[in-house]
């Protein structure tokens, strides 16, 4: 069964009590269980995971290929704009990811408005709030079905 990996940086396991006028009222429990829902529907393996330290985010990314992961959904919270190791780690991993944001950084402050991962990625999903999870695995799917069906 193929396996995807949703990786959420640092603050991310406040949400729902952190500036909910940014980045909404839902629980990242709440955003895990959709999103394992919709993973249970279409058949396919999840593992959500969530730290605050970027050794721990970069050493999920570099196990993920031997932990049998095909596709990674990630939001690097805050080392989105500081992080080229946890960018070098996908670099490295060579895995297909999506890059998801609550909020729209294009739309906040300066500093947020560069990414060490948009030119790396599939695609990025930003603004939507916590339905951007669920739209990137459904993404993930479908990219994944279109690679499984091209190679048939
Ligand atoms: C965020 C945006 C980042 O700028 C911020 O540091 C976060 C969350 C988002 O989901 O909107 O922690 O990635």
């Amino acid at each position: 069964m193929a396996k995807i990996l949703i990786l959420h940086g640092p603050n991310l396991n406040l949400l729902g009590r952190r500036e909910p006028a940014i980045y909404g009222h839902d629980t990242l429990a709440k955003i895990d269980a959709a999103c394992a829902t919709l993973a249970k529907t279409s058949g396919v393996e999840l593992c959500c995971q969530q730290s605050n330290a970027e050794h721990q985010l970069i050493d999920w990314v570099q196990a993920a290929p031997a932990d049998g992961v095909v596709f990674i959904i990630i939001n690097p919270g805050g080392y989105t704009h500081t992080s080229v190791a946890l960018r070098d780690a996908l670099a490295a991993v060579a895995l297909p990811f999506i890059e998801v944001h609550l909020s729209n950084v294009a739309a906040r402050e300066p500093f947020r408005q560069h990414s060490y991962f948009s030119d790396l990625a599939l695609g990025t999903i930003s603004g939507l709030g916590a339905l951007g999870y669920e739209l990137a695995l459904t993404a993930a799917l479908r990219w994944l079905g279109n690679q499984s069906s091209a190679k048939t």
